[in-house]
């Protein structure tokens, strides 16, 4: 089976070709410059760009893939959650290309395509492999903690109650004046950084749960700015700041993960979304997994953050189990979230 899938939720604007498992194109243009400026994603901005740059992506991406749209059998499109107009650009263009091809139309959820990334190793799915599994989503909009049982099969055991991982390193960031998205600033200067140089709190680490909280660490930051003025201008000690806060993130990512795939029993461990990029947290992952005798899966970096060639790999094993059935007319689901 051969697929495009389009993904536009929120400033990557992303289309893929895929065909039996496999990520033949994987074309991917950021947004990340135009909304620098405003230090986080203008929603209406976002959807402009999409527009302008979808075609173009596209065609880069079957080109690069050597398809032409009259090989493909199935078009998809990420479907929620996501910024609306966003949303809307990439799944009305699939569904006219669908409609226009007389081919199948599929909308994904943006999660569950993060979810199964890290089962894509080099450019193959390998869905068999590894279950039953916990899994962390670490991403700017979410942090989820899932339980996946076989192929397909998931279910959310826990997620963020106020602001997700990559929004507490985004919104720390710029207290700290740092460039929007700051997440991979503040990985490059905590590597130089001493991570116990600050002590900050590590929100719902023993609560009985699986539920994740930020924001409190993230107040807890801006007071501590407030009360060392000084502290901004001086190069090591912001490097102190950022590995202390990144520090604190981890730690309760990895433990409340750790715990969850004890208590759930299960031999593997994977994780992504666009947070998993951040060497620290692959690093602390490692260890932790070892030392627990689990197996780890880490989404690949290319395939971290947002992209299409995610989307079409869940897609095509979607089709290919008959879940769901395709429908072309359905609408977007700003708000969908994973079960
Ligand atoms: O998955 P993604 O591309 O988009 C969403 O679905 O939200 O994740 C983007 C998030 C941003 O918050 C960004 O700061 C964070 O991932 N991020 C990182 C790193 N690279 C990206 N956070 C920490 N360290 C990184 N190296
Ligand atoms: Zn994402």
């Amino acid at each position: 089976m051969t697929l495009l899938a389009l993904e536009t939720s929120c400033d990557e604007t992303s289309a893929a070709v895929v065909r039996d498992g496999k990520i033949l194109a994987n074309v991917v243009s950021s947004q990340i410059e135009l909304h620098a400026e405003y230090g986080g994603v203008v929603p209406e901005l976002a959807a402009r760009e999409h527009l302008r740059n979808l075609l173009p992506v596209a065609h880069s991406a079957l080109r690069e893939a050597g398809i032409s749209m009259n090989q493909l059998d199935a078009v998809a499109a990420t479907q929620g959650p996501g910024l609306p107009n966003a949303l809307l650009v990439g799944l009305k263009a699939a569904q006219a290309a669908a409609f226009a091809l007389n081919k199948p139309f599929i909308g994904i959820n943006h999660h569950e395509a993060h979810l199964y990334s890290p089962w894509i190793t080099g450019t193959t799915a390998d869905f068999a492999a590894f279950q039953p599994n916990i899994s962390l989503i670490v991403s700017g909009g979410h942090t989820l903690l899932v339980l996946v049982s076989g192929d397909l099969k998931h279910r959310v055991l826990g997620g963020t109650i106020d602001d997700a991982a990559g929004e507490c390193f985004d919104k720390t960031g710029k207290l700290m004046g740092l460039p929007y998205p700051a997440g991979p600033v503040i990985d490059r200067l905590a590597a130089e950084g001493n991570p116990k140089a600050y002590d900050f709190p590590r929100p719902l680490l023993h609560e009985a749960n699986d539920d994740f909280s930020f924001s409190g660490l993230k107040t807890s930051v801006r007071y501590f700015i407030r009360d060392h003025p000084t502290l901004l201008d001086d190069r090591q000690k912001v490097c102190d700041l950022c590995a202390s806060v990144q520090a604190a993130i981890i730690e309760v990512l990895v433990k409340k993960t750790i715990r969850a795939a004890k208590r759930e029993n299960v031999r593997c461990v994977t994780a992504s979304g666009g947070v998993t990029c951040n060497r620290g947290l692959r690093r602390e992952l490692e260890r932790a997994c070892a030392n627990n005798g689990f197996t780890l899966r880490l989404a690949d970096k290319t395939l971290c953050t947002d992209n299409a060639g995610m989307i079409g790999i869940l897609a095509e094993r979607k089709l290919l189990a008959g879940l769901p059935q395709p429908v072309l007319d359905e609408e977007i689901k700003p708000g969908w979230a994973l079960a």
